[in-house]
């Protein structure tokens, strides 16, 4: 969603600005924008759609200020336009800013500064704050920001200048990420912590409702009632290849292609072969609370929600917890049997969810430990869990959820692992599964070989219109996560469905145009999915099947067949799941997409 940036230091801001709007790209937007504080001249532009769009307009005409602001917008009141585009600038064109967030009480602010006089330009909510700061601008515009800030309902992360004082930035948070990168006579801020990892690896989170100011090399903190903060730096160890495509056409594809190391780096020291169970580190404070609980209930978006509803069924296998998956934007509005005894995983690549956030934030509340499975690392839910775990799949691009997911899966089979091996799973299983997992990479591997054979597939069935996904048990989410994948990356209406569920319903949309793709495992399930798959055969369904590598038996009763290697069924979808990530990818490439980024999509949702 909405991004960011924010330099002052001793070189040209648009070049950096610039660069670090294009590492936001990736988190979705409609229109960017950019204001450098010159001073004789202050260059402000914005343009609607792609910062390559901006990007001309600046190398054209901006100035060689070195300090400024930088946003990219993903529309939510008015329409992506220049005019709506940020940065917004009060009336007297003095005083810029950018923001992401949602201000909920602008009308009412806006009508008040209506009848003070001010005139508003454009519809957007974020407007208000240009003008509520100059109202309340006395020559400081750190405290203007405070007071302005104390009057506003919702979330906010914003940068500010003041032509007045060309090298401060200000900028402040609630409810949306604000980061400061601190190097040598330069000062950075950004939405996301890509945008400043070319610059330096010391940042500073800041909190909600805080303040900072930014001059060359230097910052300070205060609160919104101005009571100073004392904060060191904290260093991050950034990967910043991981942030470039390489020889990949696509981040996703090459996403997909880095699923071995990912899933070798999300068990990295994280084994305890001698007593077939598992490490994990960031557990281990509240590892008493754990192994005591008797609930856990898992909260997630999207591909996360995915993986927290096979993560159920991992856990009901491997140990005796009963387990909840719940939609997080669901979370709230349910009565929540919260307990002595119940834990709450929160699962989040971005670390960032708002409906994950709050969650969390209200199962805290009612007194729950809160826990973590996230991949950005310092990201705002990393912060407010109890204790939690990183997926160390490294910086994923893509809009898609790939490797991410791959990641949560195994780090959630091994707290399954943790919590079962101290109750009666026993040594041999606990073996059994880890000896399974770490087959993973190079059965990946073996599976990655085949992309040329699933490219083929979607050539033959991009052009559909819509597609079933159908699997049981360990393989129902997989059908859900496959039929999301296609969806948003290939615009084909999907539906992943638990096979005995077609009998229900669906099956009365199958006719020769409407492919089914089954995930027909050899495991406990596999004699009930073949039913299934002989139900659709009879209405004409074409049928292609994910199965065991060396089974024969499916013969005419489907039309293409994809294998993968043979494996514990409860650490089979880490397989699965692959060919269904590139059969997307190739029909969305052959659609001619924007796979790694989706129309009307952003990487983290950071809106309720
Ligand atoms: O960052 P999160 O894991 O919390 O994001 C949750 C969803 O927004 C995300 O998984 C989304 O569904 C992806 N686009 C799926 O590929």
């Amino acid at each position: 969603m909405c991004g960011i940036v924010a330099y002052t230091g001793n070189q040209p801001a648009k070049e950096i600005l610039i660069e670090g709007l294009k590492r936001l790209e990736y988190r979705g937007y409609d229109s960017s924008g950019i204001f450098i504080a010159n001073n004789s001249s202050p260059y402000l532009a914005r343009a609607v759609g792609k910062v390559a769009e901006l990007e001309r307009q600046v190398w054209n005409s901006a100035p060689d200020g070195a300090a400024g602001i930088a946003h990219t917008r993903w529309a939510t009141h008015g329409k992506p336009s220049e005019v709506n585009a940020h940065p917004h600038a009060d009336c007297g064109s003095k005083l810029y800013l950018v923001h992401n967030g949602i201000i909920e009480n602008y009308l009412l602010l806006k009508k008040r500064l209506q009848e003070a006089g001010h005139t508003f330009k454009s519809q957007t909510d974020t407007e208000v704050l240009a003008h509520l700061i100059e109202a309340n601008y006395q020559g400081n515009l750190p405290a203007a920001v405070q007071k302005a800030l104390m009057q506003v309902q919702g979330t906010f992360g914003i940068a500010a200048m003041h032509i007045d004082h060309p090298e401060s930035i200000v900028v402040a948070r609630r409810g949306s990420p604000i980061i400061l990168g601190i190097g040598e006579k330069v000062s950075l801020a950004a939405s996301d912590a890509s945008a400043l990892a070319q610059h330096t690896d010391k940042v500073v989170f800041l909190e909600d409702n805080e303040v900072a100011t930014l001059e060359p090399g230097k910052f300070t903190i205060t609160t919104l009632d101005n009571r100073s903060v004392s904060r060191g730096t904290t260093n991050l160890d950034w990967n910043i290849e991981s942030m470039d495509r390489g020889s990949f056409p696509h981040y996703m594809l090459k996403e997909i292609f880095e699923q071995p190391e990912a899933v070798e780096n999300a068990l990295r020291g994280r084994v305890n072969h001698a007593e077939a169970v598992a490490k994990l580190g960031g557990l281990e404070s509240v590892q008493d609370r754990l192994l005591q609980a008797r609930h856990l209930i898992i909260v997630s978006c999207g591909t996360s929600y995915y993986a927290g509803l096979l993560g159920r069924y991992v856990m009901e296998t491997l140990t005796d917890l009963t387990v909840e998956t719940e939609l997080a934007s669901e979370f709230r509005y349910r009565k929540l049997n919260i307990r002595q005894g119940t834990a709450v995983l929160a699962i989040s690549q971005s670390g960032e969810t708002a409906d994950t956030l709050a969650a969390l934030r209200e199962a805290k509340r009612k007194g729950a430990l809160v826990l973590g499975l996230v991949n950005v690392v310092g990201s705002t839910i990393t912060r407010e869990t109890h204790a939690g775990v990183y997926s160390h799949a490294g910086i994923e691009v893509g809009v898609a959820s790939t490797k991410s997911f791959t990641s949560q899966l195994t780090i959630l089979t091994l707290m399954a692992l943790l919590i079962g091996r101290s109750r009666d799973l026993s040594y041999e299983d606990g073996h059994e599964i880890i000896r399974a997992l770490e087959q993973v990479p190079d059965q990946i591997r073996e599976i990655l070989k085949q992309a040329g054979k699933i490219r083929e597939l979607a050539e033959k069935y991009c052009h559909s219109d819509h597609f079933l996904f159908v699997g049981r048990k360990f393989q129902y989410p997989i059908a859900l996560e496959g039929a999301l994948k296609l969806k948003e990356i290939a615009y084909i209406h999907s539906e992943g469905y638990a096979a005995g569920e077609m009998k229900h319903g669906p099956i009365a949309l199958i006719d020769p145009k409407f492919p089914t793709l089954a995930l027909a495992l050899e495991d406990a399930s596999y004699e009930r999915v073949v039913s299934n798959m002989q139900e659709i055969r009879a209405r004409e369904g074409k049928i292609i099947a994910i199965t065991t590598e060396g089974n024969t038996k499916l013969g005419s009763l489907v039309d293409d067949l994809i294998y993968v290697p043979r494996t514990h069924e409860a650490v089979a979808p880490l397989l699965t799941v692959v060919p269904l990530q590139l059969f997307a990818y190739y029909c969305g490439v052959l659609l001619g997409r924007d796979v790694d980024k989706p129309r009307n999509l952003a990487k983290s949702v950071t809106v309720e």
